[in-house]
């Protein structure tokens, strides 16, 4: 399974990306503007960190202007990923970045298995079904992931289901149960997925019995 992080904070990505885990970073308009940054130079910046994907979002809702906008931001980096809505016009868009641009494609807003299909169709290389929100509308996200890889299983599509709005630790296993290709989680989800009380416990124990042996490794 890949890590994406979904963050455009660069301190944050050069920390995570030190650690070996990180395989591609998602960004969306509402990430940038938390940043505070300029689109172009954050998304320049973030692409020298990190080798794999970088999701940069296009704001059009027209064709013609997606890609004006898709060939701008293509430009910024070779591992730029177009980031496309999910509607006709995102649709239409994902087929001709793929076909004329060879761009790697992100359909995001994804909230059910049909919109999926149709990105599938569309040549997207990844979609993004955001789980997390619609656990908030009180339906359960995870059932979305285990319908898309069915779907996506019967045809042997390859695009790839990228596990988005994740809020829980939970929310990764359980994508990786599914079997979903890559999931994109906030810093502190991903952090956090490390974390175990009884980890803490016994390196606790462990240090505690080793300083009464008095020896020292180096
Ligand atoms: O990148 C899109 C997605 O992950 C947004 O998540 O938490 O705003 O629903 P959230």
């Amino acid at each position: 399974m890949k890590f994406f992080v979904d963050t455009a904070d660069v301190k944050e990505i050069r920390e995570l990306n030190a650690l070996g885990l990180l395989d591609g970073v998602t960004t969306n308009p509402s990430l940038i503007l938390k940043s505070g940054g300029d689109i172009k130079k954050v998304t320049k910046e973030i692409c020298s960190i990190v080798d794999g994907p970088v999701s940069a979002e296009v704001v059009a809702t027209e064709y013609d202007q997606m890609m004006r906008e898709a060939k701008i931001l293509a430009k910024i980096a070779s591992n730029v990923c177009i980031k496309v809505p999910l509607t006709l016009d995102g649709l239409r868009a994902c087929k001709s970045i793929r076909s004329d641009l060879n761009r790697d494609v992100n359909v995001t807003l994804c909230f059910s298995a049909n919109q999926a299909l149709l990105a599938a169709k569309a040549g997207a290389t990844f979609i993004s079904p955001f789980v997390g929100r619609i656990d908030d509308t009180g339906s359960d996200g995870m059932e979305l992931i285990a319908e898309i890889k069915t779907i996506y299983d019967n045809y042997d599509f390859t695009t790839e289901i990228l596990t988005a709005s994740v809020r829980t630790v939970n929310h990764v296993k359980q994508a990786a149960l599914i079997g979903a290709h890559v999931v994109t989680a906030p810093p502190a989800t991903l952090r956090a997925l490390v974390s175990h009380p009884l980890t803490d416990k016994g390196l606790a124990a462990f240090l505690a019995d080793w300083a009464k042996t008095g020896q020292k490794i180096g």
